[in-house]
């Protein structure tokens, strides 16, 4: 007999050791980096043969140095193997017995009292059948370690235990970010602490937050509250949520980068203060995406002196060394209405908007400087006489980027992690900051300090936003963190179930956020038909979507295509499936399976349809679940050609042909993420033509 409460716990431990006995293949006999689920890889590992147990009596100890910052952590860390084991695991006492199984904390000092690129946050673990050891120069050092040895922890039928091994890990790159956009859509502090939680488990350590934009501007000023009253629909940060988030994110070992865009997407800047703008008044708050720009204006002094005030109040918040200032897409309509702009330019003998904007960013790196802070902006601020201690975030790709580090600017590369494209995980996780294309010198090179993932939020709202992340930002972590050469998808993909169950544990809602979201939509639970739907869909990349639907901030994101996820595994178990079937056609059970599967589809056009009349907002999924069920029919079909070794007549291909045409067609904010495997199986049918 048990309490409810212990029942749940025994009912948690029992699905735990289900779910890593199947991450974790049993036996715990890994080879190098083979069969742990660790992300990122560390730099090196060996030694994984053995186990190191867990039970109650488990404990961790820390030695000469400790400070708030280093025993909180050790808090959390017990936290969240206490929730995983069902042990009540508490702080050790000097006088505690010795303990079965214990970590113990070598922690040199505290680091940066300003945590910056030069932290060290390399680390070593070495985990042995009784105990095991972590030495770290830093604190930040011990927390990248403490998550590194909570991925160790595995469990058989004889209870739970750490994989004993030696870990030797420095991060590849110093630069490792995610920004967040929350002027297309704020989020509430505590998804930004959710964030801040999650980001910490994958090795991220800079939260860049985009607080203004065209569409909203989301930091309480009180030299200039007009920027937050006006420029905002109410939903800013006060300064005391700001403080809290630094230093949220400071125990987790995460640098803070505020983000003002300027002199383009200010427009919220100019509700409140028309004065600063190129051109008159009056602006008004607006929900509509992508609208033109007014830009500040760059000729006056006034503009200065107030961002100068405005510097010194938010630096007073963001105490990291650098400021980002934007810079990106400098629609210069309003400098060349401007009268004034055109006289002031005409006097400094400035050709072009370009040499304006240069003017404006070295008066900015001025003002930056006098307040302790290096500039930071995207691509287009380059020019060969900007001053180089200036940071460039590249968006526009790998050549614009290696412009930027040819001349001699530190570096990060932001291009291939846009989230908001829908990309395929694999395809991010390839993506190399040092970009092979680009031809650097390791002198070049050297100037890239990183990447950052970017969460533009015209589509993002505060319930999909963890569904928008995770677990696709652990990938490009790992991209950021681990050596170049960890570069095999099919091994990230075999270790990304392991990561997600990680996130998940420190708070991200990527899965319960989905689920809510379909039986809020399907009007109850979710059926097996809508989870299999789900599995093969993908939402339409931003710039499709934006196409296919005029969205506002006030638009609802709960379509179908706002609910399904990228690169979802179901899609990518299907394509394996296709493989091996192509690659042995004679495999019975390959061919059963495949079958099974392509014959189950041809239920979700009636099921789709069906549900859509009672649960209206899955009317978009009605044309896409119908394709689907046309594809099942065409996919067994070309089994069938290719299982007997037949050529289909002409007219079958043309049929399949157009088929395959007409599901190609978004419908409803969605793509049939199954298509490119549909193809190939048609194709292999035709003798290999498409
Ligand atoms: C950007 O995407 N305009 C930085």
């Amino acid at each position: 007999m048990c309490f409810p409460i212990q029942c749940a716990r025994a009912w948690s431990s029992l699905w735990l050791l289900f779910t890593f006995a199947t991450i974790f293949p049993a036996g715990g006999n890994a080879q190098a980096t083979s069969s742990l689920s660790l992300m990122p890889q560390p730099a090196s590992i060996s030694d994984q043969a053995g186990q190191m147990p867990l039970d109650a009596n488990f404990r961790i100890t820390t030695g000469h140095f400790s400070d708030d910052r280093l025993e909180h952590a050790i808090d959390r860390a017990l936290q969240r193997l206490s929730d995983r084991t069902g042990y009540i695991l508490l702080r050790a006492k000097a006088s505690d017995a010795p303990p079965h199984g214990e970590l113990w904390l070598d922690v040199a000092a505290a680091g940066m009292p300003v945590q910056g690129t030069q932290e060290d946050e390399s680390y070593t673990l070495d985990v042995g059948p009784q105990r095991a050891v972590l030495h770290a120069a830093t604190v930040v050092g011990a927390l990248r370690g403490l998550e590194t040895f909570l991925q160790l922890l595995d469990a058989d039928g004889k209870g739970f235990y750490f994989h004993t091994a030696r870990i030797n890990d420095h991060p590849r790159f110093v630069w490792r970010g995610l920004l967040l956009d929350v002027s297309r859509h704020w989020q509430p502090v505590a998804n930004i602490k959710r964030l801040l939680d999650t980001m910490a488990v994958v090795k991220l350590n800079v939260f860049h937050w985009h607080l203004s934009d065209y569409q909203g501007f989301r930091i309480e000023s009180r030299q200039f509250p007009r920027l937050h009253e006006l420029g905002s629909d109410g939903l800013y940060y006060t300064q005391a949520e700001v403080r809290d988030i630094v230093a949220y994110a400071r125990e987790r070992g995460i640098r803070v980068v505020p983000e003002f865009d300027m002199p383009s997407h200010a427009h919220s800047w100019l509700i409140g203060y028309p004065e600063l703008a190129s051109l008159p008044g009056p602006f008004t708050f607006t929900h509509q995406f992508g609208i033109d720009s007014v830009n500040l204006d760059p000729t006056q002094e006034s503009t200065y002196r107030f961002l100068d005030t405005f510097l010194g109040e938010m630096t007073s918040l963001f105490p990291d060394r650098y400021w980002h200032i934007g810079g990106d897409e400098v629609e210069g309509s309003s400098w060349d209405k401007s009268p004034r702009v055109q006289a002031f330019m005409k006097q400094n003998g400035m050709k072009d908007n370009g040499a304006l904007q240069a003017y404006f960013n070295q008066r900015l790196v001025e003002l930056l400087e006098k307040h302790g802070r290096r500039m930071v902006g995207w691509d287009e601020i380059v020019r060969p006489d900007l001053r180089r201690d200036v940071l460039v975030q590249s968006w526009l790709g790998p050549q614009s980027l290696a412009t930027a580090a040819k001349l001699g600017f530190d570096s990060v590369l932001s291009g291939p992690y846009y989230l908001d494209k829908m990309e395929r995980i694999s395809k991010q996780y390839l993506a190399d900051p040092v970009p092979d294309e680009t031809h650097l010198t390791a002198a070049e090179a050297a100037h890239i300090l990183g990447g950052e993932v970017c969460v533009w939020t015209e589509l993002v709202a505060q319930e999909n936003l963890d569904t928008r992340v995770w677990p696709a930002s652990a990938a490009i972590a790992e991209r950021f963190w681990s050596p170049r050469e960890v570069r095999d998808s099919d091994d990230m993909y075999r270790r990304l179930p392991a990561i997600s169950l990680a996130l998940e544990e420190a708070g991200s809602q990527h899965h319960t956020a989905m689920d809510a979201m379909l039986r809020r939509t399907g009007r109850g639970e979710i059926s097996p038909e809508v989870r299999q739907f789900f599995g093969l869909i993908e939402p339409l990349r931003l710039g499709a979507r934006e196409e296919a639907r005029q969205a506002s901030q006030l638009t609802p994101l709960v379509a179908p295509g706002d609910i399904a996820i990228p690169d979802p595994p179901a899609a990518r178990n299907f394509s394996r499936q296709i493989h091996e079937f192509l690659a042995d056609p004679g495999h019975a059970a390959h061919r059963d399976e495949l079958t099974a599967e392509l014959r189950s589809w041809q239920k979700l056009g009636p099921a789709i349809h069906s549900l859509a009349q009672r649960a209206p907002l899955f009317q978009d999924g009605e044309e896409t679940a119908a394709s689907l069920s046309a594809l099942g029919k065409t996919g067994e079909e070309a089994m069938a050609w290719i299982s007997r070794a037949a050529t289909p007549p002409p007219e079958w291909s043309r049929q399949q042909a157009a088929l395959l045409a007409h599901a190609q067609i978004p419908q409803g904010l969605l793509r049939i993420a199954v298509l490119d495997a549909i193809q190939e199986l048609v194709k292999a049918a035709n003798g290999g033509n498409p």
